[in-house]
């Protein structure tokens, strides 16, 4: 896959979550929160792909479109900082509907920008075979990138490449320490109720006297 097909397919996978997130009623905090979650993942993994091999090869092949580059890595620090917050925050918060919001904003601003003005200048710089070999080396950038925002961490070489590798190391700590953490919170809440009770909650139905 070329890069500019890659990040195009990121950015639909990313639009699809907004979208559930916005049909999802006031009241669903837990497929809320699910969704940010993804989103959070989603929009992290993304920014350092783009950020520590998309933009420096296009700054590197084009000063023409350096500001555009520039401009492009602002609107991820913005994003940066409002996806950190959101990390932390209750869904039942009274802030975290609007502040999702002001996410989703600020993301399909940047992916327009992205898609109308910054990657069809892209083809008359790049030739196809470069492209496709930027496709595979985001690829594979992909697996070693961090899964948290990271605001404060530079965001351009060679400190996004050090920090980049440090923070991918540390969030991937983080996230199966939260993973166990929602699994423990799951068990005591079934211990608390009681099995029977949980079974009564999943089924809707009574369950049957000893
Ligand atoms: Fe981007």
């Amino acid at each position: 896959m070329d890069a500019i097909a890659l990040l195009k397919a990121d950015h639909k996978t990313v639009e699809q979550l907004f979208r559930k997130f916005e049909k999802a009623g006031s009241n669903a905090h837990k497929l809320k929160r699910r969704l940010v979650d993804q989103m959070v993942t989603a929009l992290s993994v993304h920014a350092a792909i783009e950020e520590q091999v998309f933009y420096p090869a296009v700054r590197a092949r084009s000063e023409e479109l350096s500001p555009e580059v520039l401009r492009s890595l602002e609107e991820h620090h913005v994003v940066k900082w409002v996806l950190a917050e959101l990390d932390g925050m209750s869904p039942e918060a009274e802030r975290f509907d609007a502040k999702v919001q002001v996410l989703m904003e600020n993301v399909r601003a940047h992916v327009l920008q992205e898609e109308n003005a910054l990657f069809p200048a892209l083809k008359k710089v790049f030739r196809p075979q470069e492209l496709r070999t930027m496709g595979d080396v985001l690829e594979m950038s992909r697996k070693a990138a961090p899964t948290r925002p990271h605001p404060m961490a530079p965001d351009t070489p060679p400190g996004n490449l050090v920090a980049g590798a440090v923070s991918a190391v540390m969030d991937m700590g983080r996230d199966a320490l939260r993973a166990a953490r929602r699994k423990a919170t799951k068990v005591r809440s079934v211990a608390a109720r009681g099995p029977r009770q949980v079974v009564r909650d999943m089924t809707g139905a009574e369950a049957a006297s000893p």
